[in-house]
């Protein structure tokens, strides 16, 4: 018996043309977690003949070189200054190598699978495969597993393996260990407190002795209207970033990209009555286009997120085009379409000059792979001259949403070195931290160069405060803040008063389309990722945000300081100091 099944298989082999290994290569660990992340629980095995839509990513040729490229182009001073790379140019980077894609390929015909790109670069490709298979092929254990606050369910194994003749090739599989929390977005309140002025001194003598620098911090002279102590309107934003009214002149070229998801919408009709009663010097016809992807639609009621994001961009980006990029249902790998809206405007020859987002994840809950994939298709944005910017979250210490945690909560993809993620800000005269701040340090990205000197100045005021409770060698977010509270936003035809970071980083965005105005007047590049330029720029070009924490976690969160702090980051912006420094750059 046992001879003779030896001898079928060596014929099998022969048959195939193939050595036996290839049969049923050895098998090595790839991805896996200790246990069931919280808030899933699992309810058995699902169905053997039921279809996974996986991604299998490619191991992309030179991640490095694409790095160096970026800052190459976003490093004031350095040699190839906005000097945007093509899209050939940086899919060569993010491009499988031709003997990664024969391994995995074959691999995959074998198992009688046929696979089907889905990036520009072919960096990722997508199969529908059934559990059984799945199981069979990758050593897991695909279980359905529901997420017991939304009552959703979704099938993923804790660890899966691959082949070792495939290391190297194929960076992961997705979805697999990932477990994603559904957003559930509860709108944030915040109610004003009576807070005692040195509130955010966390009691050290350290932090007393800058205090009394604090109050050395320039305060900016201007005429802000009163009543943007309870609303926020543009008009507000106009004067106290020194935003101008007047429309831009660039619209053959500039551009400005809101991101949406879960279904969120946009309505024109809103806009319009938006307009008509909060910006009465423009046109109250001016629009926005729409890009679908994923299926996604957009002409249904507007909803609150997305309303609030396209009246701050058009509304306050006066007379930049802004495209909502609405992504639609394809939730079945908790992202959400997150991957997807990214190759869609990698595929574009002219993807657009500043794109921001006001969702996100809990870093937690996304694999460091996948993570450091997307941070990278980050990165290709920003390499071909795009501004990519994140709502930095509205749970301050504690995360995306507001939880019970025993350590800190960061954000995704505000933990990216390669984006600009926006805190939030309230009152003004002195602006301070809005509570609900989310910002901290990644547990997966190192921190990058850029920010080296400004956040060891931070920890060093810190001192050893809470200091068990994050990791202070990850990538400290956020890096700029704006307004935040109270934005009055017109959603089914009714004003509401619409709180978070969401608020600010579409606010952030239209000043930076207005900047990149500004550019392509003058013949220049739009300004493309920001962050090695805020970071390098001396004090007193943004306003330093110094008083108010982040609480989260059962504590007081991070207190905003002198320079750069995890609540509000370098500071809230000031067009005509950004503008008169870009002029300025440019005379040397
Ligand atoms: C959860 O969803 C299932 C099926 O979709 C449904 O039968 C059940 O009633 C739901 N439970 C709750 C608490 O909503
Ligand atoms: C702000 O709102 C409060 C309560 O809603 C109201 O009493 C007050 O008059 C408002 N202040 C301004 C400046 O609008
Ligand atoms: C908006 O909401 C905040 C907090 O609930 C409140 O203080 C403020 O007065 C409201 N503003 C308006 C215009 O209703
Ligand atoms: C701006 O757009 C016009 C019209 O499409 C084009 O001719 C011109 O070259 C563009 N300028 C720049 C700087 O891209
Ligand atoms: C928009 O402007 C037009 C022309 O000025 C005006 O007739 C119309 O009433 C305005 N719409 C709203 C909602 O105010
Ligand atoms: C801390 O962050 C670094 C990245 O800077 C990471 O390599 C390390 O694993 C993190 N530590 C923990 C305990 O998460």
């Amino acid at each position: 018996m046992f001879a003779a099944s030896l001898l079928v298989l060596f014929l099998v082999c022969l048959v195939s043309g193939r050595p036996t290994a290839h049969l049923r290569s050895k098998m090595a660990l790839h991805e896996r977690r200790t246990s069931v992340p919280g808030g899933f629980k699992s309810f058995g095995a699902p169905d053997p003949g039921t279809l996974l839509d996986l991604r299998f990513a490619f191991v992309q040729s030179d991640p490095a070189g694409l790095e160096t490229a970026l800052y190459d182009v976003s490093t004031p001073g350095s040699k190839n200054f906005r000097k945007y790379l093509t899209k050939a140019q940086v899919e060569q980077f993010v491009a499988p190598k031709p003997e990664s894609v024969n391994v995995v390929q074959t691999w995959l015909k074998d198992n009688g699978i046929v696979a089907q790109a889905v990036t520009p670069a072919g960096d990722w490709i997508s199969a529908k495969i059934s559990v059984a298979k799945a199981n069979a092929m990758l050593d897991a254990d695909f279980q359905q597993y529901s997420h017991v606050g939304s009552n959703t369910s979704v099938i993923r194994t804790l660890s899966y393996s691959i082949p070792v003749n495939l290391k190297g090739h194929l960076d992961f599989v997705h979805p697999a260990t990932t477990f994603i929390a559904p957003v559930a977005k509860p709108p944030v309140q915040y109610v004003p407190q009576k807070r005692p002025k040195a509130q955010t001194a966390p009691g050290t003598a350290k932090a007393k002795a800058t205090s009394s620098q604090k109050q050395l911090a320039p305060v900016k002279l201007a005429f802000i209207p009163t009543e943007c102590i309870n609303a926020t309107t543009p008009a507000c934003l106009q004067d106290i970033y020194n935003i101008p009214q007047t429309p831009g002149t660039q619209s053959a070229n500039n551009s400005l990209a809101v991101a949406s998801f879960l279904g969120e919408t946009a309505d024109p009709k809103d806009l319009t009555r938006f307009l008509a009663e909060f910006r009465p010097d423009i046109d109250n016809s001016t629009t926005f286009a729409v890009k679908s992807v994923d299926g996604g639609v957009d002409n249904g009621p507007g909803t609150g997120e997305a309303s609030l994001d396209i009246q701050y961009t058009v509304g306050l980006a006066t007379g930049v085009p802004t495209t909502f990029v609405d992504v639609g249902p394809r939730n079945e790998d908790g992202l959400g379409g997150f991957l997807d809206i990214i190759d869609a405007l990698l595929a574009e020859d002219t993807p657009p000059n500043v794109l921001t987002t006001s969702f996100g994840f809990n870093e937690a809950d996304i694999p460091p792979a996948l993570a450091q994939n997307l941070c990278n298709a980050y990165a290709q944005l920003g390499s071909r001259g795009t501004s990519v910017l994140f709502a930095s979250g509205d749970g301050g210490v504690s995360g995306a949403q507001p939880q019970d945690c025993q350590a800190f909560e960061p954000t995704f993809p505000s933990t990216c070195p390669f984006v600009t993620s926006v805190g939030g800000t309230v009152e003004f005269l002195p602006e301070i931290a809005a509570p609900f701040s989310s910002g901290g340090f990644s547990n997966i990205f190192p921190r990058p160069t850029y920010q080296n000197a400004a956040v060891d100045t931070y920890l060093q005021t810190l001192g050893n405060i809470d200091f068990k409770l994050f990791n202070k060698t990850g990538r400290a977010f956020p890096d700029v803040s704006m307004q935040a509270v109270n934005f009055q936003v017109n959603i089914r035809g009714t004003v509401q008063n619409v709180s978070g970071t969401s608020a600010a980083s579409p606010s952030f965005a239209s000043l930076v389309a207005l900047l990149n105005d500004r550019q392509l007047a003058q013949g220049e590049a739009p300004l493309g990722f920001l962050n090695p330029f805020l970071y390098s720029l001396g004090p007193g070009i943004l306003n330093d945000i110094t008083q108010g924490s982040n609480p989260g976690c059962g504590t007081e969160g991070f207190p905003a300081e002198v320079g750069w702090d995890p609540v509000t980051g370098l500071g809230t912006p000031d067009f005509i100091n950004l503008f008169g420094l870009i002029l300025a750059s440019k005379q040397r």
